[in-house]
């Protein structure tokens, strides 16, 4: 499965496009400023109907105007299908799926597989568990079928709920009216989300293993005590919860916790460490998701010589690429890419110049290599 054309208009301050890709590695480069990132906003675009840089339309759509539109044909086992998502300013998004209309973002999702690794993600290990928890159900969503609409059924009542829980004079008895519908489909989610968890904390085991540069301990936590149920936890939190206004202990606080000799990882290791183990945790994510369906996802890696040097860079691209992924990378100075482009053979470059995007040939003046 790869995105074999791109169409854009209207997204930031990018010009009409329309490029075909190598179906491996396809480099991005040009100035600070000139578009980079926007060009791999609209890729994403393609797979979740937003950007992986802010789910409002209004930024990505070129200032002044009010639609953006993007089109891609789309390789799946050899046929060609045609995607089209336009965004709108005030009448929300429309996608289209080989001519059909589509009302569900999902769809997308699950024929255009894509996980982005920006700057935001090196945050993984230091962060909050909110990138954590999202990555992690990015991969529960494509392998457990029922897990979308559990998670809509949870998400909604732990609104509901909360909103009860900042009410005035709100009695137990209307408080416990949401719980039914909270505690089972949270329950559904967490066991989705503990298989899920297994595999990739095993995939990233299997990863260290191979290198094995400095103890990681991997685990999920699911939001609240193992010892209870999570009906029995949010009954012996209720009043913590009227007191906070806020449901504390659920799936919605559910981690995964990276450790090394029993101390956070962010606490302990470099930087260059830390960033490994990003690396290695996307890496196990392509491996569980390629082990289930077969095929790779798409992976946008935004200036990646901003994170990685040369070598590990290389490295972990040809991980990429064994799995079977289209890469799409992006870099202010395409001297960086040099070994990338001797090595593989296939790659497409394309140099970006005030929202311009021009694909550059291996024997072009201003290409360095
Ligand atoms: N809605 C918009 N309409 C028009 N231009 C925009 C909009 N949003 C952002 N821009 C501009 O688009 C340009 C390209 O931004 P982008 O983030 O894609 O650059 P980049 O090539 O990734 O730069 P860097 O190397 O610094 O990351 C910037 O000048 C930015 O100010
Ligand atoms: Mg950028």
């Amino acid at each position: 499965m790869y995105i074999k054309r791109l169409q854009v208009n209207n997204i930031r301050n990018l010009k009409p496009v329309d490029v075909r890709f190598s179906e491996s590695v396809n480099l991005i480069y040009g100035l600070n400023g000139s578009g980079k990132t926007s060009f791999l906003e609209s890729l994403s675009v393609l797979s979740s109907g937003k950007s992986f840089r802010s789910h409002l339309s209004t930024p990505i759509i070129a200032r002044d105007l009010k639609s953006a539109t993007v089109f891609g044909e789309v390789d799946i086992k050899g046929a060609t299908h045609r995607v089209g998502v336009e965004k709108t300013i005030g009448k929300g998004s429309f996608i289209r799926v080989d001519q059909k209309t589509v009302t569900n973002n999902s769809v997308l999702a699950r024929m255009v597989p894509m996980l982005a690794i920006d700057n935001q993600s090196f945050e993984l290990v230091t962060g909050g568990s909110k990138f954590r928890r999202k990555l992690l159900d990015w991969l529960v969503f494509h392998v457990k079928h029922g897990f979308h609409s559990d998670w809509l059924t949870f998400r909604e009542s732990l609104k509901q709920r909360n909103a009860q829980l900042k009410t005035k004079g709100i009695s137990k008895r209307e408080l416990a009216a949401w719980l039914p519908q909270l505690v089972s489909s949270g329950e559904a989610i967490t066991e989705q989300r503990i298989e899920c968890a297994d595999f990739l904390i095993n995939t990233i085991n299997a990863l260290f293993e191979v290198e094995k540069d400095f103890n990681l301990t991997t685990e999920f936590d699911r939001g609240w005590s193992i010892e209870k149920s999570l009906e029995e936890v949010l009954n012996d939190n209720l009043e913590i919860d009227l007191r906070y206004q806020n449901t504390r202990k659920g799936p919605h606080r559910a981690d995964i916790l990276f450790t090394t000799d029993k101390k956070k990882v962010s606490e302990v290791l470099s930087r260059g460490q830390l960033k490994s183990v990003v690396c290695r945790f996307y890496l196990a994510l392509c491996q569980c998701f390629k082990e289930s369906f077969g095929v790779a996802p798409i992976l946008l890696i935004d200036d990646l010589p901003s994170e990685l040097d040369q070598e590990r860079a290389q490295i972990l691209i040809n991980q990429f690429l064994s799995l079977g992924s289209q890469l799409f990378i992006t870099g202010v100075e395409l001297n960086y890419f040099d070994s990338f482009l001797k090595q593989n053979k296939h790659a497409k470059v394309f140099h970006v110049k005030h929202g311009t995007i021009s694909e550059e040939t291996f024997g072009s003046e201003s290409f360095t290599a």
